[in-house]
């Protein structure tokens, strides 16, 4: 007998706060490098996850502007993690069709860390089965001014018009140009918050908090906010009986 199984709504990009790594080392009695480095597999199942339902973006939070405020020795600890995840892991990436992006200031980042960041961007920039993108020394924030502060260059250079100015203009200037907004927001770790990450481009996503710490994040979790995103009704300030019926 066949089974008819109903088209499930799966989301086209796919960010995540991945939160959680301190309190899930120190629950064991571990320093909470051991938290971030057991992170690590919950970042390639949401990986993998992505490929295998078919969601084309996924945006991960690795370091926000706010934590360089952390303690030196963690921060870096939390360089040296990336740094070394990096190299293990971008043979894979490039061999399964991931393409790579980095957002975030590089300013501060060591020179060999942004090298490698630059070559894992340029390695797989034609790869199209997933974007993944890596939110690194990432402000919400402190991406909105960059943007502003380039069209005002442009202003001042003459060459855009100030009433040109306008959402898809102001889009273009931001990190994830040329993507889609997030449709889905997953945060681990209990608390209820975006923590200055993609203030813009979260406008209209779907937000699901899970109480899970990040290394303890699984497949089956990762499927359970798919499925309510599959769930909820998206109205964009219409109402709902528009929504379901559009030539209301
Ligand atoms: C998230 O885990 C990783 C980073 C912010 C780099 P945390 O390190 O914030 O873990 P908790 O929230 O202290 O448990
Ligand atoms: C958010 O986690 C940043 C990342 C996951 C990289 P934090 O642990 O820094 O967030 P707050 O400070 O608790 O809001
Ligand atoms: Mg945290």
């Amino acid at each position: 007998m066949r089974r008819s199984f109903a088209l499930v709504r799966v989301p086209q990009h796919v960010a995540i706060i991945m939160d959680g790594n301190g309190r899930w080392a120190q629950r064991r009695g571990l320093p909470r490098a051991a938290g971030h480095r057991a992170g690590l597999s919950a970042v390639r199942m949401s990986i993998e996850r992505c490929m295998t339902l078919g969601i084309g973006v996924l945006t991960i939070f690795a370091f926000s502007t706010e934590n360089w405020r952390r303690p030196q020795a963690e921060v870096g600890l939390l360089m040296g993690l990336f740094l070394e995840a990096l190299d293990a892991e971008i043979d894979e990436l490039a061999a399964q069709g991931v393409c790579i992006r980095f957002v975030g200031a590089r300013g501060h980042l060591a020179p060999a860390l942004v090298t490698r960041m630059s070559e894992a961007e340029v390695r797989t920039q034609a790869n199209s089965r997933l974007t993944l993108v890596i939110a690194m020394a990432y402000g919400g924030r402190h991406d909105i001014v960059d943007a502003a502060k380039r069209l005002a260059i442009e202003v001042k250079a003459g060459t855009l018009h100030p009433e040109l100015i306008d959402e898809a203009r102001f889009n273009e200037q931001l990190a994830l140009h040329g993507l889609p907004d997030p449709d889905l927001l997953i945060r681990t770790g209990g608390d209820h918050r975006i923590s200055n990450f993609l203030l813009w481009n979260l406008a209209y996503t779907e937000l699901w908090f899970s109480d899970r710490l990040w290394p303890e994040f699984s497949a089956d979790d990762f499927a359970t906010a798919v499925a309510a995103f599959g769930e909820r009704q998206r109205r964009y300030g219409q109402t709902s009986a528009q929504v379901s019926d559009p030539s209301c």
